[in-house]
């Protein structure tokens, strides 16, 4: 019964594909059904490809880790001095500051945000967004 079904199916497919004569059709399916498939074999080092090698992702910390790329990347427009200025008033430049708009800093990096940052420059790259993002989730330890 089951077997019946598949095989129908295929078979209206197949004629479907003949009578549109389309064989782009068919190439997008296939692209589709293997994105799905490969779906499920996305790992972080998969996704992360070089960041098995030289990406710091232990131990990650606001003072080692997190206020390095602030002050690299935010201070110039988000320290205490400059955010009523240039910083739409967000202050980066404390622990307590950062903390409290996490899930908003968290969103922008990774531009899932109408805000997305930094400002007018480029996504900061792949390593700096992993550790951000296990810094996030182990409930940002100083
Ligand atoms: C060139 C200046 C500039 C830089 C650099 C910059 N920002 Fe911003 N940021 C702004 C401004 C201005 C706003 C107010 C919203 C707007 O106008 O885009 C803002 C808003 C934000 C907000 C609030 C977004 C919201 O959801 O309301 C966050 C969080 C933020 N920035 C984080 C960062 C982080 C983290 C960095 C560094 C990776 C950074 N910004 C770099 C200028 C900057």
């Amino acid at each position: 019964m089951h077997r019946e079904i598949i095989i129908n199916c295929l078979y209206s497919l197949l004629r479907f594909i003949k009578m549109t004569k389309n064989l782009t059709l068919l190439l997008v399916l296939i692209a589709i059904a293997l994105m799905v498939v490969s779906c499920y074999y996305d790992n972080e080092e998969e996704l992360f490809p070089k960041l098995s090698t030289g990406c710091d992702t232990t131990n990650v910390t606001y003072t080692k880790n997190i206020v390095p790329i602030l002050s690299s990347y935010c201070y110039s427009c988000h320290n205490n001095a400059n955010a009523a200025s240039f910083g739409g008033n967000i202050r980066l430049e404390s622990y307590s500051d950062v903390k409290a708009i996490l899930t908003r800093l968290y969103n922008s990096v990774t531009h899932n945000s109408a805000f997305p940052m930094p400002k007018n420059s480029p996504m900061l790259n792949d390593c700096l967004i992993l550790q951000i993002s296990i810094w996030k989730n182990n409930g940002a330890p100083l």
